[in-house]
């Protein structure tokens, strides 16, 4: 078998990326080791970026978004139980995020790249990348028993953080940045409307809390738990008295409570592999930088990457220059780490720190207040959040 690029994991960077190539009359095969409903049906993140929407759309992927995805012009912070409006798109020039599971731009990829050709082999086993310090590298993978060689001009890793990829590379290639926070996310998917018509930041005494949603019957609702917290110790019941108790105001807010269709806890970290690439293997997203939820950045981060390594790919192929493929990683980098300064700013902003003092704890308020009575700051928050410009360092 062959192709130009050889593509590991069908996630959000892996399937992008192919119809990026597609769009620019690139062939690339997408290798995938798990089955393509289970792909579709993990639940996930859910808001994308301006710039993530309007690159689905641009590239005509855009209708589920358009008939299903929520606009969202603000969200709200609340401490000390009061809440505090971010006005996202007036403090942006009118910039909008939009709610939008990310199993619903899997499935809308995937549907689109089968629907133009485009081949995914889902459920391979086995999967092994050669030969990528030179120039014939090759994708290996069993399918149904039976050994598979890809043979490409480039390998796409985009198979997230416990991928292969990364780690056929030799370790003293790449250094590792990494921190793990001391608390996971206890998130729950409810069968009941939305409790507001925004998002819902909370940092409570208790913990941090998000109120989310993922359409208008179905909520999405976090809370900030041990790292290693069993779901067994969380019953129902426990879970919905943890949130009322954490999403409190003086104004007597109540969340609208509904059966629990799905729980389970996520452990969170910040991490970030440099450079992006060795030889003729790319990484990409969650395969090369991890961040924490509390920013929403995870899979706008992986489009970002995807887009400047399409556009190198493209050149490449076009021109036969290697200029921008050699600055991928650079570019990358630039706007991964100011999305991973966010993400942890976000984080240490909102949850409690088990080890923070009394001192430490005041100086968090501080941080709240400003950020909710300055307009520059409040700006500053906005501007992250509806994303940074996709190509900043191009
Ligand atoms: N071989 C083939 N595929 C693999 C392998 C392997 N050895 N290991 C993992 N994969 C697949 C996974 O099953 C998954 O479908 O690679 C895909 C990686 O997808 P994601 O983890 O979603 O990563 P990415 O595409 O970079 O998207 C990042 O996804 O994890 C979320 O919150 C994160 O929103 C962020 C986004
Ligand atoms: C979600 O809807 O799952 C979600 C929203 C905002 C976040 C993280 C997750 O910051």
């Amino acid at each position: 078998m062959r192709t130009q690029v050889g593509i590991v994991g069908a996630g959000p960077a892996g399937l992008m990326l192919s119809h990026l190539l597609h769009s620019a009359g690139i062939e690339s095969v997408v290798v995938e080791n798990r089955s393509r409903r289970y792909v579709e049906e993990r639940v996930r993140a859910g808001v994308l970026e301006q710039g993530t929407v309007d690159l689905m759309r641009e590239i005509g992927v855009g209708e589920g978004l358009q008939r299903e995805g929520l606009i969202h012009h603000g969200l709200e912070l609340r401490f000390s139980r009061r809440g505090h409006r971010i006005d996202l798109s007036g403090l942006t020039g009118g910039s909008t995020i939009t709610i939008y599971g990310q199993n619903r731009v899997i499935k809308d990829l995937t549907d689109a790249q089968l629907a133009a050709g485009g081949q995914i082999f889902f459920e391979a086993e086995d999967v092994s990348v050669h030969g990528f310090d030179g120039t014939k590298p090759t994708v290996r993978f069993r399918l149904d028993n039976t050994l598979n060689e890809l043979e490409c001009d480039f390998i796409a890793g985009c198979d997230g953080y416990h991928g292969i990829c990364r780690p056929s590379v030799p370790p003293a290639a790449f250094t590792e940045y990494d921190r793990v926070y001391p608390f996971g996310w206890l998130g729950i998917l409810a069968d009941v409307a939305p409790s507001s018509e925004e998002l819902i930041y909370v940092r409570h005494e208790r913990g941090f809390a998000l109120h989310s949603m993922r359409s208008p019957r179905i909520t999405r609702l976090y809370l900030q738990v041990a790292p290693d917290e069993d779901i067994n110790n969380w019953p129902d019941e426990k879970i919905w008295a943890e949130l009322q108790r954490r999403f409190e105001t003086e104004g007597g807010f109540r969340l609208k409570e509904g059966p629990i269709l799905q729980k389970a806890v996520t452990g969170m970290r910040s991490f970030v592999v440099e450079p992006m690439q060795h030889g003729t293997l790319f990484l990409a997203g969650d395969a090369a930088h991890i961040v924490p939820p509390t920013g929403a950045k995870g899979l706008n981060l992986a489009i970002a990457d995807v887009r400047v390594l399409a556009r190198a790919l493209a050149e490449f192929y076009s021109s036969g220059s290697r200029r921008m493929l050699e600055r991928y990683s650079e570019i990358c980098l630039r706007r991964v780490w100011k999305v991973q300064r966010f993400s942890w700013w976000m984080t240490s902003m909102l949850h409690i720190f088990d080890d923070d003092n009394p001192f430490d704890r005041r100086r968090q308020l501080a941080e709240l207040d400003y950020v909710t009575s300055s307009r520059v700051a409040s700006q500053s928050l906005a501007e992250n959040y509806v994303g940074l410009p996709m190509d900043w360092g191009a």
